[in-house]
């Protein structure tokens, strides 16, 4: 039975339900990092609280940061086969990146360690890109300047130099698509 009273019911209810799910303002913050839903973020900080708090951040890091930085011992990539050093830990926005993705810190606003999967990047940062490097340009066989990777404004390449964890329009929060490795070679001349 469907009546026409009951439509109408159905479809209130359904309105009704949109509103109070939908979020109070649009933005461009979506996908895991999305962490609105965790309990631990309060009311007042949701969204963004997962990673900046406006008071009370934790000392000496940059972005009014709020996660745990990771107290790992990592395994740094090392030397380049050009022989260009890697920092002796993670440094940058990768020590930030690292405090909820490499396995081991508990992440605040789930109250749970990052599980197994390729989101893990682990403490092994061998078997990743190097990061934590200079960006030696020209010399070292890399575009002068990238036009779609951002380096930092001490020319070193970091987690945030290919991935924005704010922008999920690409697959994995990339900076521009890495269809045919377009990505790679905005800085490789390969
Ligand atoms: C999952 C963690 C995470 C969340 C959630 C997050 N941020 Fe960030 N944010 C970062 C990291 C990491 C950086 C450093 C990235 C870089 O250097 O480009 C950053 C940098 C920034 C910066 C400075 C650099 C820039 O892009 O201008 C601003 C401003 C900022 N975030 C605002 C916000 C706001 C506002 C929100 C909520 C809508 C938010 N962030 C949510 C991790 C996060
Ligand atoms: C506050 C914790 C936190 C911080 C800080 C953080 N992430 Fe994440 N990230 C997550 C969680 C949680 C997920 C979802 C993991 C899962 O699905 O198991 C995720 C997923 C991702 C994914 C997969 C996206 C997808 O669409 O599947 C990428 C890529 C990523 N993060 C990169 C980064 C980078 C790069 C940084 C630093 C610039 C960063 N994250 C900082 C918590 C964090
Ligand atoms: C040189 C560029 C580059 C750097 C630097 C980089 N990544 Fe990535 N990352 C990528 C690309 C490209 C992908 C997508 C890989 C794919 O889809 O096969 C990716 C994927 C990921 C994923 C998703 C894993 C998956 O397979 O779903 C996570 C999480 C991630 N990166 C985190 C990080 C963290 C944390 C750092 C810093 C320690 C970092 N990335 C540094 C290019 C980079
Ligand atoms: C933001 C710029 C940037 C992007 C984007 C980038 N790279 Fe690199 N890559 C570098 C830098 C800097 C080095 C270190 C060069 C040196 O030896 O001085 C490097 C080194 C390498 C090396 C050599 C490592 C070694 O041990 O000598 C390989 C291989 C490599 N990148 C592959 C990739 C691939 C594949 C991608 C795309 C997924 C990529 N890169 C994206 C900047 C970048």
């Amino acid at each position: 039975m469907c009546s026409k009273l009951g439509r109408i019911l159905i479809v209130t209810m359904g309105l009704a339900m949109a509103l109070a799910l939908a979020p109070t303002t649009a933005s461009a913050l979506t996908g895991p990092h999305d962490l609105s839903l965790a309990v631990a973020i309060g009311p007042s900080n949701k969204l963004c609280g997962a990673c900046h708090t406006p008071h009370n951040a934790i000392a000496g890091q940059p972005i009014i940061w709020a996660q745990t930085i990771s107290g790992a011992t990592f395994t740094m990539y090392g030397p380049t086969v050009q022989g260009t050093p890697t920092d002796a830990t993670p440094t940058g926005t990768s020590i930030l990146c690292l405090s909820c993705h490499d396995g081991v810190t508990t992440i605040l606003a789930t109250g749970a360690v990052m599980g197994a999967g390729p989101e893990v990047i682990g403490v092994d940062l061998k078997t990743s890109h190097p990061v934590s490097i200079d960006y030696g340009g020209v010399a070292k066989g890399l575009v002068a300047v990238p036009s779609v990777a951002k380096l930092t404004t001490d020319n070193k390449v970091q987690c945030a130099s290919c991935h924005d964890p704010h922008v999920n329009t690409e697959s994995a929060y990339l900076r521009g698509t890495n269809v045919n490795s377009q990505l790679c070679q905005d800085c490789h001349n390969k």
